[in-house]
């Protein structure tokens, strides 16, 4: 099995011979989840890492889904539940494994013997300049451990679900399946083999040409994301709000919470339907579609917006596009039914 498969309660139910169509029931938003994640994670880190470490995904999602929510409305580390205690370990365990992956970085940058003699070669540039900056600054290899956890975090933490609910959406809606195949089809390959393989994948054109792609990634963040910028208040300062005036002192925290209007139905008519068409707008200049933002804030604001949106959009659109042109799927019951969701960023 894949790594991406192990939590995902796999059973084959029809397996294929000559012509059958194979059918596999599975967790979709593990299955989608994880693979994402093992898709991501070796760019940023290299192979080695998740190799070394196989309980990765499970720490993770253990502290992200468990932990971190509890942590936001304010548990304390002491909190004597099971479930803030695995989370804690959990999130322990990966700052130890991220920390020992810095050492061998460290090493192979020195010229040094690498621990375990591992493979760290394909680690990105971006952790590789991390370390630098890290040795640069006199940071310690624990501190490069927990430095490192917020990345690691924001890489997966979101667009994972995301994935998930944008195949979610784009198979369980009426009519868009069609429409996004037959836009994506030109820039991917896929082999006559049984069974068949993507062969070619063209990101710039697929990212460039597909405007419906784009569309129904708006619209799954605008019913799936709750993007908030948290910001410290360095200066006391009054706000004119029509006729109130917020007086924010020195040392406050002040909360933006985006997504008030994501499903506001002034803002977007029938708020709780999938309609990426709302996100489409005819280009006079172009003489085509093109999806646009809008009022949408995915990604924050100001300064502190998110860094890491272009390679989110890239992993979303490209994992998204290739699943949809070689995966029928379709909920094992016959019956879509949306779950329920609990907010993310
Ligand atoms: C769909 C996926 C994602 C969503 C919806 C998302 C959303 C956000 C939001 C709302 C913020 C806070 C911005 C603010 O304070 O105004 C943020 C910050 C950040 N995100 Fe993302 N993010 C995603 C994926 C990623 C990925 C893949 C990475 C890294 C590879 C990443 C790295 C970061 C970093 C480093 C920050 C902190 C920026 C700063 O404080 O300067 N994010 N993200």
């Amino acid at each position: 099995m894949k790594r991406w498969e192990y939590s995902a309660d796999i059973t084959v139910s029809k397996f294929t011979s000559h012509g059958d169509i194979a059918k596999v029931e599975a967790n979709l938003q593990n299955l989608s989840r994880d693979f994402g994640a093992c898709i991501a994670i070796p760019q940023l880190y290299g192979r080695d890492f998740l190799d070394r470490y196989p309980q990765a995904l499970d720490d993770f999602w253990k502290f992200d889904n468990d932990l971190f929510p509890l942590l936001m409305i304010g548990m304390p580390l002491w909190a004597p539940f099971k479930i803030v205690k695995e989370g804690l370990a959990a999130r322990t365990r990966i700052i130890t494994e991220i920390e020992a992956l810095y050492r061998r970085i460290d090493q192979y940058q020195h010229g040094h013997p690498i621990d375990f003699d591992a493979d760290v070669s394909d680690v990105s540039e971006t952790a590789s300049e991390r370390n630098k900056i890290y040795e640069r600054d006199g940071r310690s290899f624990p501190e490069r451990g927990v430095g490192d956890l917020a990345i690691f975090w924001g890489q997966n933490a979101n667009t994972q679900p995301v994935l998930f609910w944008l195949l979610t959406y784009v198979y369980s809606t009426f009519g868009i399946l069609e429409q996004f195949r037959e836009e994506i089809a030109p820039y991917i390959g896929i082999s006559r083999t049984t069974p068949p393989e993507i062969t070619s994948l063209d990101i710039p054109r697929l990212s460039r040409n597909c405007q419906l792609l784009k569309a129904c990634i708006l619209e799954t963040y605008r019913l799936v994301n709750e993007p908030t910028s948290i910001r410290y208040v360095a200066r006391p300062i009054t706000i004119t709000d029509g006729g109130l005036k917020h007086g924010l002192t020195q040392g406050m925290f002040v909360s933006v919470p985006h997504s008030l209007t994501n499903r506001d139905a002034s803002v977007y008519g029938d708020p709780d339907k999938f309609n990426p068409a709302r996100f489409l707008e005819h280009d006079c200049s172009l003489g085509k579609l093109v999806a646009r933002d809008g009022r949408l804030k995915p990604w924050g604001a100001g300064a502190a917006m998110c860094k890491g949106r272009t390679f989110a959009e890239k992993e979303i659109m490209t994992l998204g596009a290739t699943t949809i042109s070689m995966w029928n799927i379709a909920p094992a019951d016959g019956r879509w039914e949306l779950p329920a969701m609990v907010p993310g960023t």
